[in-house]
C-alpha cells in the first residue's frame, strides 16, 4: 500500500465488512427468525473481528502516516486521512484485552437488567452496572482527557463535546426551559384521549408511506419495515431504511416515528455515494444525525402549517375515530406538554429533564460522585426536583433504558444537543428559505430539503459539528434559538402571557 488510491480502496472495504454487519443487524430486528439467533451472533462476532484486524493492520497505519504528510493531496483528500488516521490511531489504545473484557461485561450486563427490569429490582442490575461502569472510567484513562473524565466518554459520540459545553446547555435549561414548563403545566387542559381509540393497522401503515413519500424519502433508496423498536440504518446513500412500530390503539406512536426516522434516512441518502467508504461519506455524529431527525418530527411534523395540509387526509382515512376533531384540536393535541415516567414517550419539551437527569448521574458516576448503589434514590430525587413526579418502581425509573446496558456512558446528551441543533439549523433555513411555511402548507418540501441537502448532508464529515453550525449559522450552538422556538409555539398554544 503506496498512494491515496490504496487507502481508498482499503477504506471501502473496512466499511464494506461494517455495511454487511449492519444489514445483518437490521435483518435481526426485522425478518429473522427466533432460532437464527445463535449462529447471527457468531456470524456477527466472525465479521467484527475481521474488521477490527483491517482496521488495526500496521501496514494501514504506515500508509496513515506517509498520506499524512503528503502535500499533494487536496482538501478533501486530507481531511479524509486525518479522520483515519485519528480512528487508527484511538483503536491502538485499546488492548485486545479490554475489548474482549468489554464483550464480556456487555453481555453480562444486558442479561441482569433485562432480569431486573422484569422483576422490577435494581439490585439484580447492579453488579454488572458496577463493573461497566469501573470498564468506563478505565476507558476514561485510556482514551485521556482534559477537563473532566467524562470529556473522553462525550467524545466518542460527539467529537469535541466536552462537559463544559454540555453543563452550559443545561445550565440554560433549568433557568429557562424548566419555568417555562411549569408556567404550561398550569395552563394545560389539552385532551389528546382521542390519539388512543382502535385505528387499524394497515391505514396507519398507508399513511405513514405517504407521509415519508412527502418529505422526499426516496423509496427506490430504502425501504420501511416493522421492528419492535423504530429505526434507521443505512447501508450507502442508495440504501438508507427505517422501521416504524405500530400500536392500533395509539396513533400518535406511528405518525412521528415515521417522521423522526425518515429524518435520519433522508441524512443519509443525502451523503454523497462518491465518498462512500471513507469518512467524507459518513455522518458527522450522533448529535447531528439527531438534528435531521427532530428538525423534521418537531419543527415539520409537530407545525401547524403541515397538519393544515396533512389533517384532511388523515381524518378521510379514519373518519369516525376524528369525527369531533378539528385540525387545530389535532395539532394543539400533538403539542400536549406534560411531565411524564418514560423519556420514550415524553414530549419535545419535558423530554430535556429526562436527558438532564441521565447527563448529572453519568456525569456524577464517571466523575465518582455518585456510587451505583445510591442509583434508584438519586434517580427518583431527580424526577421529583426536575420533572415533579413520583417514580412508583424501578423498572419505570432506573431501569427504563437501555443504554447503561450496553455500556453506553457519554450517548444521552447527544439527544439534547441534536434538538437545540435542529432549532437553530431551522432558525437560518426560515430566514434563507422565501416563505418556507407557505411551502409546507402546500406540501411542499423540496426547498426545505434542498437546504438541508445542501448546507449539512453533502458535506459527510467534511466539518465538525461545532465548524459545521458556525458555518451554517453563524454562531456556535445556542440555546436560545430551541428557547425562542418553545416560547413562540407553546404561548400560543396553552395562551400563555408574558
Ligand atoms: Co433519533
Amino acid at each position: 500500500m503506496k498512494n491515496y488510491n490504496d487507502y481508498l480502496s482499503y477504506s471501502k472495504k473496512i466499511n464494506d465488512v461494517y455495511m454487511s454487519m449492519s444489514v445483518l443487524n437490521w435483518d435481526m430486528e426485522t425478518y429473522m427468525p427466533k432460532n437464527g439467533n445463535k449462529f447471527r451472533a457468531q456470524q456477527l462476532s466472525t465479521l467484527a473481528s475481521i474488521a477490527y484486524d483491517l482496521e488495526t493492520k500496521p501496514e494501514y497505519g504506515i500508509l496513515l502516516d506517509n498520506l499524512s504528510c503528503d502535500n499533494s493531496l487536496n482538501e478533501d483528500q486530507k481531511r479524509n486521512i486525518f479522520l483515519s488516521k485519528k480512528k487508527f490511531d484511538k483503536k491502538q489504545k485499546y488492548s485486545a484485552e479490554f475489548i474482549k473484557n468489554q464483550s464480556i461485561l456487555i453481555s453480562n450486563a444486558f442479561r441482569d437488567w433485562r432480569i431486573a427490569k422484569e422483576k422490577n429490582d435494581f439490585n439484580y442490575f447492579k453488579k454488572s452496572l458496577q463493573e461497566i461502569v469501573d470498564l468506563r472510567i478505565k476507558e476514561t484513562k485510556i482514551l485521556g482527557f482534559n477537563d473532566h473524565p467524562y470529556d473522553a466518554l462525550l467524545d466518542k459520540y460527539e467529537p469535541n463535546l466536552t462537559v463544559k459545553d454540555v453543563d452550559l446547555i443545561f445550565d440554560d435549561v433549568k433557568s429557562k426551559l424548566v419555568p417555562f414548563i411549569s408556567q404550561i403545566s398550569q395552563n394545560n387542559n389539552i385532551d389528546d384521549s382521542f390519539f388512543y381509540q382502535f385505528f387499524d393497522h394497515e391505514k396507519q401503515w398507508n399513511f405513514g408511506i405517504e407521509l415519508l413519500k412527502q418529505m422526499g424519502y426516496s423509496f427506490d433508496s430504502g425501504r420501511q419495515d416493522i421492528s419492535a423498536h423504530p429505526f434507521s440504518s443505512s447501508f450507502s446513500p442508495q440504501d438508507a431504511r427505517v422501521t416504524t412500530r405500530i400500536d392500533e390503539n395509539n396513533l400518535s406512536e406511528m405518525i412521528w416515528s415515521c417522521i423522526h426516522e425518515g429524518g435520519h434516512a433522508l441524512y443519509e441518502q443525502g451523503i454523497l455515494a462518491e465518498n462512500y467508504g471513507t469518512p467524507l461519506g459518513n455522518s458527522i455524529s450522533l448529535g447531528i444525525h439527531e438534528s435531521q431527525s427532530r428538525l423534521w418530527e418537531n419543527h415539520v411534523g409537530r407545525s401547524l402549517p403541515y397538519w393544515k395540509k396533512n389533517y384532511d387526509l388523515l381524518k378521510s382515512i379514519f373518519p369516525d375515530q376524528l369525527k369531533h376533531i378539528d385540525c387545530h384540536m389535532f395539532y394543539s393535541a400533538s403539542n400536549n406538554v406534560k411531565s411524564s415516567l418514560i423519556r420514550t414517550n415524553a414530549d419535545e419539551l419535558t423530554y430535556h429533564l429526562h436527558v438532564l437527569i441521565r447527563y448529572e448521574i453519568e456525569r456524577g458516576l464517571i466523575g465518582g460522585e455518585i456510587n451505583v448503589d445510591d442509583l434508584p434514590l438519586k434517580w427518583n430525587q431527580l424526577y421529583k426536583k426536575y420533572l415533579d413526579i413520583e417514580v412508583p418502581s424501578d423498572s419505570q425509573g432506573v431501569l427504563q433504558d437501555i443504554h447503561w446496558s450496553h455500556g453506553s456512558f457519554g450517548y444521552f446528551p447527544t439527544y439534547t444537543i441534536g434538538s437545540f441543533y435542529a432549532a437553530q439549523f431551522y432558525n437560518q433555513a426560515s430566514k434563507e428559505i422565501l416563505d418556507i411555511d407557505a411551502k409546507i402548507l402546500k406540501g411542499d418540501m423540496s426547498d426545505l430539503l434542498i437546504w438541508l441537502r445542501e448546507k449539512i448532508h453533502v458535506h459527510g464529515r467534511r466539518f465538525d459539528a461545532k465548524d459545521l453550525c458556525k458555518k451554517i449559522t453563524g454562531e456556535e450552538l445556542n440555546f436560545k434559538y430551541f428557547m425562542k422556538y418553545a416560547q413562540e409555539k407553546y404561548s400560543n398554544i396553552y395562551k400563555l402571557k408574558d
